[in-house]
């Protein structure tokens, strides 16, 4: 049995809805512990496309329950098409579970969203405008609805002509928006009730239950670790904790029971929204990988910013989340590619910077110091073992591994399931990978 966190290690985008899906099949519970629908999770299989924003990455398997967390924030409105696509998909939700402490995004959210970002015109975050941060500050003020409000006609009518009353006075008076008609609202949301609430559960219950039957969890998380609240580049960041600690408090479990933490990295980084990215590429060569790994948002169709691998964030990851192990994707985006550089260090003011600093505006002027490692000229997406890598691409997992100081557990090579190569099944096999440095001689031994 193995408790296994998925978290991503850069700004998001990572993969995590691949990898989640694959190791979902050893999973009997899969949790999604923070955000709501600012996150965008593609799972391919064969030649279908799943676009997941709120429901779990297992939810493709008939028998996993898939439980929204306590830390999640809700858009009834958006999951009810997410779930209303996956059955014209022929995918049964059944096993859907949401937490009734989970908060609920209101569309006066959403508006407040846009607004703010208008408003703050250059010092705008680039959010997904889905009113992810309101939705949190209200959670943290302590006027928000949560799904058991929702669940509740009487309570919810009574909240809401209150809170309507109140959120119309910032979006006439400071926004200059019309105001809602807290009639409308409340008729429209619990009509979203009706429908939910044979899903609705005391989710951290449900979770320790299965946790004494000994049963697989695995804790799925959103967004990246750059763009965790309180350890990300604030503050250009999202509003909740997606690193491996946010886990815990999201999905209502004791840190005791977590056995791995798995963090998902791309072979390069992407950034979707403003802030700082040292590695960023702008020219032709960012064009490229941009395209090859078509890096548009899943969620505002934006596209993300493209650079090099960053192993000072990487390391920072590995640090803040205390990972085991990494998996590593889109591999094969760089296999057209000369040269490959990886930033292994930041020039600070003329000082060689090893660490990231938590200080915003040093972050700001950090600029990268590479390493050149010789590219592969040949497609890798057929690749199943390490074996089949070409050298250069093996040396450089090697590189990535020994930079972060943690092992690589899987490599991802394409958007399908079977793209990809698993070093060390990182819920089944031993606590320990074998693709571990330059150094060892255990990379594909068994
Ligand atoms: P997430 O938010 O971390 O789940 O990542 P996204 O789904 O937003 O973005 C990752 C994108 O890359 C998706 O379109 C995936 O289908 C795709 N993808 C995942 N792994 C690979 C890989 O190894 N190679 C390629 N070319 N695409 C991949
Ligand atoms: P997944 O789960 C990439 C970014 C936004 C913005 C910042 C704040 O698919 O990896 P928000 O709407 O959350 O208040 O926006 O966070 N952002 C993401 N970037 N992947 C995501 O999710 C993201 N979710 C939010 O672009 O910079
Ligand atoms: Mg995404």
């Amino acid at each position: 049995m193995a408790n296994v966190i998925v978290i991503g290690a850069q700004w998001g985008d990572e993969g995590k809805g691949k990898i989640t899906d694959l190791l979902s099949r050893s999973a009997d519970v899969v949790v999604r512990y923070q955000g709501g629908v600012n996150a965008g999770h593609t799972v391919v299989v064969q030649d279908q496309i799943f676009k997941l924003h709120l429901i779990p990455s297992g939810i493709l398997y008939p028998n996993t329950e898939c439980i929204i967390g306590s830390g999640t924030v809700v858009d009834p409105k958006v999951l009810l098409e997410e779930l209303d696509q996956l059955k014209a998909l022929n995918i049964s939700t059944k096993n859907l579970l949401i937490s009734e402490t989970a908060h609920v995004t209101m569309p006066y959210h959403r508006l407040i969203d846009q607004a703010s970002e208008e408003f703050r015109g250059d010092h705008k975050i680039g959010t997904t405008k889905r009113g992810i941060g309101p939705t949190y500050a209200d959670k943290s003020e302590r006027i928000g609805i949560r799904v058991v409000d929702l669940m509740d006609p009487t309570g919810f009518r009574e909240h809401l002509r209150w809170t309507i009353e109140y959120k119309n006075v910032i979006l006439e008076k400071l926004y200059n928006l019309p105001p809602l008609d807290p009639e409308a609202v409340i008729d429209e949301y619990l009509g979203y009730a009706d429908r939910l609430r044979p899903h609705v559960v005391d989710s951290s219950m449900r979770i320790y239950e299965a946790v004494q039957q000994r049963r697989n969890i695995l804790f799925e998380g959103a967004q990246g670790t750059l763009l965790d609240l309180d350890h990300g580049t604030y503050p250009y960041v999202t509003s909740s904790n997606p690193v491996a600690g946010g886990a815990c408090v999201g999905g209502g479990v004791g840190p005791t029971i977590i056995d791995r933490v798995i963090g998902v990295a791309k072979a390069y980084t992407t950034r979707v929204g403003e802030g700082p990215f040292p590695a960023e590429l702008e020219g032709e060569l960012g064009k490229l990988l941009c395209d090859r790994g078509a890096e548009f948002g899943t969620t505002t169709g934006r596209k993300r910013r493209c650079g090099w691998f960053d192993a000072v964030i990487g390391r920072y990851a590995v640090r803040i989340n205390g990972l085991d192990c990494l998996a590593i994707t889109k591999l094969d985006v760089l296999d057209e590619l000369d040269e490959i550089n990886v930033c292994v260090a930041y020039d600070l003011d003329g000082d060689r910077c090893l660490d990231f600093p938590s200080n915003a505006r040093l972050f700001a002027r950090c600029h990268p110091i590479y390493k050149t490692l010789p590219g592969w000229k040949q497609s890798t997406a057929h690749c199943r073992s390490l074996e089949d890598l070409p050298t250069q691409a093996l040396d450089y997992l090697k590189f990535l591994a020994e930079l972060m100081e943690v092992p690589i557990a899987i490599v991802s090579l394409g958007a399908n399931r079977d793209q990809t190569i698993i070093v060390e099944d990182p819920i089944h096999g031993p606590k320990r990978a074998l693709l571990h440095d330059t150094k060892g001689q255990e990379v594909g031994v068994k």
